[in-house]
């Protein structure tokens, strides 16, 4: 990772034009992973290249699964369900928990012993919510490690299992079906609450045998073991969680009229955008077509008045990654906005609802939190002027970046270079649409 510069963010000129953002982080992940545990060839158009995702390029590839970039194309040659081998060296996850603890689910049915490290911030988080159930089915982890480093040593022989999320969790439902494709028998995980769907979705895409049922409010999903997959192209959408630090910013930039293209629209990954049309944002979805098994559209927002919203915790997974750009949102309407069901905020790259109250409150903002609620007082006109931690988290970078282009002082973010784990072109992409952020290398 490249050294740590301070972002200055001035509130500036209208935003518009016409714009991409980068391939959806979860899904590029999952195809270099699957990729890999495919026969024969896998072809990703689109992938991000932000460094959670090259380290998993690099990773599949230390497993013996090459993956190369071919012009504009990532190429993965795979080794087949249970194919993998043993790695040379560490696997250096950097920043990345959806790259460690799917990769956990991988390691788990291949005959591989790997030590995983990643950067402060990884090694901070909890794994114990991937290894339970991967414990269970027969993964094996040195000196009981539940954080990284730990090494680990997968197995031939995996039990198929049935788990019950205890937490909603893309990440660990993830990590148990990929454990699963290499069981002999049925893996079932039972979620209470939808979280992404894009594992099920590629899986079956490459030929696993996935199914779902209803079962009430909950779902039952269940893979076959001794699964093969059969590598395909992928295209990789544009990822809705970056696009919405654009779309906030256009929505609280006075005159603003921007249209973000080709952004997966996935009903377990849009909460944020149904908050905002909640709260008065004028946001429409243009051309929706569908994808490669997503449906995707371009997304235009044009500035507007903005009023408080309730968002009930049944959203949270649906935008779990874009409350802090909200509660940015949420400064600049009239009246409050109450976040509730914040409890997995806590265990993101940082512990998310404290560093989105402390950026706001560093700025002039009043934001209280109360167990797993967030409550933002809208103002406005927030005032801004302040310097901001962003804790080694680029979601925390870019929120208060935003904030800066639309409040009254500018705003600093003490690390714009953390935001390269997902989303690389996020500064010339906003210098594109008329932004003023200001990079300021430290000495
Ligand atoms: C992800 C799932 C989410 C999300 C993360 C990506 C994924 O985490 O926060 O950025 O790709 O499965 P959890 O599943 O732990 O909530």
């Amino acid at each position: 990772m490249s050294k740590p510069h301070t972002l200055r963010a001035h509130r500036g000129q209208k935003l518009q034009g016409h714009v991409c953002v980068p391939g959806d982080k979860s899904i590029s992940h999952r195809s270099l992973m699957f990729g890999a545990l495919a026969i024969g060839r896998t072809r990703i158009t689109g992938l991000l290249e932000g460094e959670d995702v090259i380290n998993t390029a690099r990773i599949v590839t230390q497993l013996g699964a090459r993956a190369t970039k071919i012009d504009d194309t990532w190429e993965v040659l795979g080794r087949g369900v249970g194919g993998l081998t043993q790695p040379d060296g560490d696997l250096d996850f950097g920043n990345s928990g959806t790259g460690a603890r799917l990769m956990l689910g991988v390691v788990a049915g291949n005959s591989v012993s790997a030590r995983f490290v990643g950067d402060e911030s990884l090694s901070r988080r909890p794994m114990g919510r991937v290894l339970t159930p991967l414990q269970a089915m027969g993964l094996r982890v040195d000196k009981n490690r539940t954080t990284l480093p730990m090494m680990v040593h997968g197995t031939p022989d995996v039990l198929p299992f049935e788990y019950e999320l205890p937490v909603p969790s893309a990440q660990v439902k993830s990590a148990v079906l990929i454990a699963g494709l290499h069981a002999r028998g049925r893996t079932t995980v039972i979620e209470a609450e939808a979280t992404r769907d894009h594992t099920e979705r590629m899986l079956r895409y490459l030929g696993a045998k996935i199914s779902v049922e209803e079962r009430g409010d909950a779902r039952a999903i269940h893979v076959e073991g001794d699964a093969e997959l059969q590598g395909r192209d992928i295209t990789v959408p544009g990822d809705p969680s970056s696009a919405a630090f654009l779309v906030a910013a256009a929505a609280i930039t006075p005159d603003s009229d921007v249209t973000i293209e080709n952004v997966l629209i996935n009903p377990t990954r849009t909460g944020f955008y149904t908050t905002l049309c909640e709260m008065g944002a004028n946001i429409e979805f243009l051309n929706e077509r569908e994808a490669g098994g997503e449906t995707i559209a371009d997304i235009r927002v044009r500035s507007s008045e903005l009023k408080g919203a309730n968002v009930p915790a049944v959203r949270a997974p649906s935008m779990i990654d874009e409350y802090p750009v909200l509660a940015v949102v949420a400064a600049f309407a009239d009246g409050d906005t109450v976040m509730n069901g914040l409890a997995e905020l806590k265990v993101k790259e940082s512990d998310r609802l404290a560093a989105t109250s402390d950026g706001l409150q560093a700025n002039g903002i009043a934001a209280t939190v109360s167990g797993d609620t967030l409550t933002v007082h809208g103002m406005k006109n927030p005032p801004g002027g302040g310097r901001v931690a962003t804790h080694l988290d680029h979601r925390i970078a870019m929120a208060f970046a935003v904030l800066g282009l639309a409040a009254d002082r500018p705003v600093e973010v003490d690390d714009g270079a953390i935001i390269a784990t997902s989303f690389p072109e996020f500064e010339p992409l906003m210098a594109k649409l008329g932004a003023t952020i200001e990079r300021i290398e430290s000495t």
